[in-house]
């Protein structure tokens, strides 16, 4: 059964919302508890549908979770064959960080290869080349990997592209290698810089996290940690767009400012005043939006995960706006739905053009992928009348409470399920 959210939009919002948890840190953190046989402690956890399907396959792997209000204490002392893995890794690319963890632990792994999804065909090779590198032997089987390693040995890795989740698998199969890793190319992502500071705490020697080499000394015992996972720096965007997209004024509370430095400027170039206070942004009204340019890059440029947000915003600039995608290579499939509220979008390849038009128009749309359904919140948000979006599972993967923080701040939002509907 499939939810629908029903939004009123064209008031404004104001007040001030708090932050969760960051989803791309969590995830792997999680993956990163069965580098030992030690309990672990990790803080502010999003209750978000990723984060407990990984809780679920790590307890099908033989980990005993519990979860207090986000406080996630987990230890896995032994790790079990998990039919369960299947059923949830399929739906999840993320469960791919389990491989690294895995192979650690087990020596031998059978992953199924994550799908493609909306936003691209998301391979895995450069997890694969890095742990190879490692020591690790892979055979691709009947659409699972199936991977060993006896002896996991640090080793240079030079990545072809600067993936998030490749230079996480590394460096997490490197914390327990014998030996020194060096990972040239490395992703600089704040999740990345989180992640190193969780395995310094295990034990091993991390540094260059955030930049694009990062060196890691394995240790043979890492131990168990307590860790708070960083604020969502994504769902922090996404609500300052939202703000400047309906109007009003609201205060994003529990952020660090320095992870959505482009962010932050993008919005003041379209002309939405945003005013930086200690963990916290504030977006005032602002009198016309200005068009932009933008191009998505890894970190520290563009966030990929924050443009289809943006495109929302632009729908009504004073002007034609320009996105370029590098990062995925099918990433506007949700254009087609701010289409049909009335924007006038065109895409040509991996740029998409945004002529401003005057307002949108309530409708039915649907969220194709986590990103595209806050799109379709914001675009909901700023258009008079009652607009339909469905698919609200997609924006139950990565937005914790997303109702509530919306009512919060005035927004007319209201979620009814299929079943409710047919009765
Ligand atoms: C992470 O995905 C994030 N997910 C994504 O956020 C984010 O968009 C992405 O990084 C880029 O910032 C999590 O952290 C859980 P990549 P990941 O490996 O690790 C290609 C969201 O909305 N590639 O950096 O899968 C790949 O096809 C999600 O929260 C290879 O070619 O991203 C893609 O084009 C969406 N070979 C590009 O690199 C590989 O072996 C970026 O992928 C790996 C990746």
């Amino acid at each position: 059964m499939e939810d629908k959210y029903f939004i009123e939009g064209g008031t404004r919002l104001n007040g001030s919302v708090c932050i969760s948890g960051s989803k791309n840190a969590s995830l792997p953190l999680l993956a990163a508890s069965l580098l030992t046989e030690d309990k672990c402690v990790l803080k502010g956890i999003p209750k978000l549908l990723d984060t407990c399907n990984m809780m679920k396959m790590l307890s099908g792997l033989g980990a005993q979770i519990s979860n207090q209000g986000g406080q996630v204490t987990i230890q896995t002392r032994e790790v079990q064959e998990s039919g369960q893995l299947y059923q949830y890794a399929r739906k999840m690319r993320a469960s791919f960080l389990l491989l690294g963890p895995l192979l650690v632990r087990t020596g031998e792994v059978c992953l199924p290869l994550p799908g493609g999804c909306a936003i691209g065909n998301r391979p895995v090779d450069l997890h694969l080349k890095g742990l190879t590198a490692l020591g690790a032997e892979f055979a691709v089987e009947k659409g699972h990997i199936k991977a060993s390693a006896k002896h996991l040995i640090g080793n240079e890795v030079s990545l072809d592209y600067r993936s998030v989740g490749a230079t996480e698998n590394i460096m997490m199969a490197a914390a327990a290698a014998e030996g020194c890793t060096t990972i040239l190319n490395a992703a600089a992502e704040p999740e990345i810089v989180d992640l190193g500071n969780f395995l310094n705490k295990m034990g091993a020697k991390v540094t260059g996290a955030g930049t694009s080499c990062i060196r890691i000394e394995g240790a043979p015992d890492l131990c168990g940690v307590i860790h708070t996972v960083i604020p969502d720096r994504i769902e922090a965007g996404t609500y300052l767009i939202a703000a400047a997209a309906a109007g009003g004024q609201v205060c994003v509370q529990r952020v660090i400012p320095d992870h959505l430095k482009l962010v932050i400027e993008k919005l003041r170039q379209a002309g939405v005043p945003v005013e930086e206070g200690p963990g916290e942004l504030v977006v005032y009204p602002t009198e016309e939006l200005r068009p932009l340019q933008i191009t998505t890059e890894p970190y520290p440029g563009f966030p990929t995960d924050m443009q289809p947000q943006f495109a929302a915003l632009l729908t009504t600039a004073a002007g034609e706006s320009t996105i370029k995608e590098t990062v995925f290579e099918n990433r506007f499939l949700y254009t087609e739905h701010l289409r049909r509220m009335g924007s006038h979008i065109t895409v040509n390849g991996t740029t998409a053009k945004i002529r401003g038009v005057e307002r949108l128009f309530p409708t039915q749309v649907k969220a194709t992928d986590l990103r595209a359904g806050a799109a379709l919140v914001i675009a909901a948000l700023k258009t008079p009348g009652k607009t339909e979006i469905g698919g609200v599972y997609h924006l139950d993967r990565g937005y914790e409470n997303l109702e509530e923080k919306l009512s919060s701040l005035g927004a007319r939002i209201r979620r009814v399920s299929d079943r409710a509907v047919n009765l």
